[in-house]
């Protein structure tokens, strides 16, 4: 089995930087199947689709064009050709995006995406369920975890330039975003059976690089 690296774990939790920087160690691709949600959750609100409703989210899940680029140095996210990656940041995406995510028609279309690129290996993905569902048979899966205060704390930082933002408000939807994440019917996040738990709570993020490179020469 080729190298595929699953990191999952809850907003917040430093997973992003720490693919990306594993990802750039180990010379291996990156994808962050978060942004796709977001990418999709982004077209649905361009095109007035009700974002609540299941069954009009569903009506419209084959439509948009979304392509992502896995150089970890440049990770790059397109909905029908146009550059979305700072729109899909915005906090309207970001508040949208559990409801969108929690619709079986929108993850059977991204999974399929995702299990294309993922191809043959040589990859680093960062989700919910990406060891529970979309390569459970990666040969490394990690969880990731950090405490909610060192998590709300660093989604304030990358929201800095968002007025609302502050470590309180963030710190609700982000609640929020988590138990909507965690309940939801559809491949709510979990730890995979199997996966390393790493809390990134004391832990500068070169440690939890070092930590995930250990267990991915383990497996070599
Ligand atoms: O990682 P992120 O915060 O950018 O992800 C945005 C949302 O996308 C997250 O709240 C839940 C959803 N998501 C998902 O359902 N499954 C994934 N594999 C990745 C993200």
């Amino acid at each position: 089995m080729p190298l595929v690296i699953a990191m999952d774990g809850p907003s917040g939790s430093g997973k992003s930087s720490a693919s990306k920087g594993v990802a750039r160690t180990l010379g291996l691709r990156y994808l962050d199947t978060g942004a796709m949600y977001r990418a999709m959750t982004w077209w649905m609100l361009e095109n007035g689709v009700p974002v609540e409703d299941g069954a009009a989210v569903a009506a419209r899940a084959q439509d948009p064009v979304i392509e992502s680029g896995t150089d970890p140095a440049a990770p790059t996210i397109t909905v029908d050709g146009t550059d979305v990656s700072g729109p899909i940041r915005t906090r309207a995406v970001t508040n949208a995006v559990s409801a969108v995510s929690s619709v079986p028609a929108v993850r059977a279309r991204l999974v399929e995406l995702q299990r294309e690129i993922i191809g043959a290996g040589g990859i680093v993905v960062e989700g919910r369920d990406i060891g529970t569902a979309v390569a459970p048979e990666a040969p490394v899966k990690v969880f990731l975890t950090a405490s909610a205060e060192v998590r709300a704390a660093r989604r304030a930082k990358d929201l800095a330039a968002d007025p609302g933002a502050s470590v309180t408000v963030t710190r609700a939807e982000q609640e929020r975003r988590d138990r909507l994440d965690s309940t939801r019917t559809a491949s709510p996040l979990a730890k995979a059976a199997g996966a390393h738990e790493i809390d990134s709570t004391g832990l500068s993020l070169d440690e939890v690089i070092e930590a995930v490179v250990r267990l991915a020469k383990e497996h070599e």
